[in-house]
């Protein structure tokens, strides 16, 4: 795996660490199980992206969301995975959409095969999530399937313009809140309620996912601009390739400086065959202070998410909880 689970839980307590890793095996397992298929070529390309790797957020989440509760039985191991299904099918589409040649440090699912088998292999995952969820029984089924459809919804704005009647940045959140928040959300609600927590927890942890979850793609957007080489298994200006505009590229067009003229040149060129030109405008990005506006917006976010833990009363998984969303905005995969 490209990271250990529990890297981003600095002090995390040792008896929920062990249930933590405990849960992780037993979803490890299943996913294995539920990627294999009959067909030597569809198990070979349904599990090319979980053998890659993948930092396993979404069933970390929902199992410290159970051990807010009761910890982690069979149901919230179900839950877990069937969130990981979930977004594991999201990335071979979206990879697809967003041209991506790289995930998780291997070839994409596209680049690998083709489109159509990313699409297919992808759409064959979310049915597989469907399955798993549907052992969990009718609200279950229909949370992940609003969830599922938020996603989708959130995916498809994102390849749009802002309409002219909106704030662009308003527009961009509200993108970030369905497309990555809403499955971030229910991996929360999903342990919390599997972990027999009271509705107003419930609530609550769903909240919090939400807005882990922008914060966690507002984190992943200005990686997009600042990683290291190599480090984040995936290729750096993606977004700039594919005309996506992140929020430090909106906070660049809102300041309007007059020495950004050459940036905001590049930012409005089709760059998806213009390398150079990729190159230049990061750089240029890297060095506006777009980029801390756009660090603190992302904290401000995560510290909401936190917020929602406050009238929780205090435990190991709530301090972990804390402790992950302070971490998602530093990450640095
Ligand atoms: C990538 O998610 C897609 C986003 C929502 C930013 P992750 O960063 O959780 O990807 P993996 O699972 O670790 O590969
Ligand atoms: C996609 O966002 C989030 C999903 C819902 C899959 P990105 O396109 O930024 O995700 P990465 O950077 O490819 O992982
Ligand atoms: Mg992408
Ligand atoms: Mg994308
Ligand atoms: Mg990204």
């Amino acid at each position: 795996m490209s990271s250990p689970v529990t890297a981003p839980l600095p002090g995390l307590d040792p008896s929920t660490a062990a249930a933590l890793n405990d849960g992780l095996a037993r979803v490890e397992e299943l996913l294995r199980a539920r990627v294999s298929h009959e067909d030597p070529f569809i198990a070979e390309a349904s599990g090319h992206l979980l053998a890659a790797g993948g930092k396993r957020v979404r069933p970390v989440l929902t199992l410290l969301a159970a051990q807010v509760g009761e910890g982690a039985d069979e149901r919230v191991i179900a839950a877990a995975a069937a969130v990981e299904l979930t977004h594991l099918a999201s990335l071979y589409h979206d990879d697809v959409m967003d041209e991506a040649d790289l995930r998780r440090g291997a070839p994409s699912a596209n680049a690998t095969y083709d489109n159509s088998t990313a699409i297919l292999v992808g759409d064959l995952l979310f049915g597989n999530a469907s399955d798993v969820v549907a052992d969990l029984g009718a609200e279950a089924v229909r949370i992940q399937a609003r969830t599922f459809m938020r996603l989708c919804g959130g995916q498809i704005r994102d390849d749009r313009p802002c309409p002219p009647d909106q704030d662009p940045v308003e527009y961009y959140i509200g993108v970030l809140r369905d497309k990555t928040g809403a499955l971030i959300a229910t991996a929360a609600r999903f342990g919390a309620m599997f972990g027999g927590c009271d509705d107003r927890t419930v609530a609550l942890l769903e909240e919090y996912g939400e807005l882990l979850g922008i914060a966690f793609q507002l984190a992943d957007d200005l990686l997009d601009i600042d990683s290291r080489p190599g480090v984040s298994g995936k290729t750096p200006g993606t977004d700039l390739r594919e005309g996506v505009d992140t929020l430090p590229v909106l906070l660049v067009r809102r300041s309007a400086r007059p020495e950004d003229a050459r940036l905001l040149n590049l930012l409005d060129a089709d760059l998806s065959n213009d390398e150079q030109g990729v190159a230049e405008a990061l750089e240029l990005l890297r060095a506006h202070p777009a980029m801390e506006e756009a660090r603190v917006y992302t904290r401000g976010i995560a510290a909401r998410a936190q917020e929602q833990l406050t009238p929780l009363p205090e435990s190991a998984a709530v301090d972990a909880l804390r402790t992950l969303a302070a971490s998602v905005v530093d990450r640095a995969v």
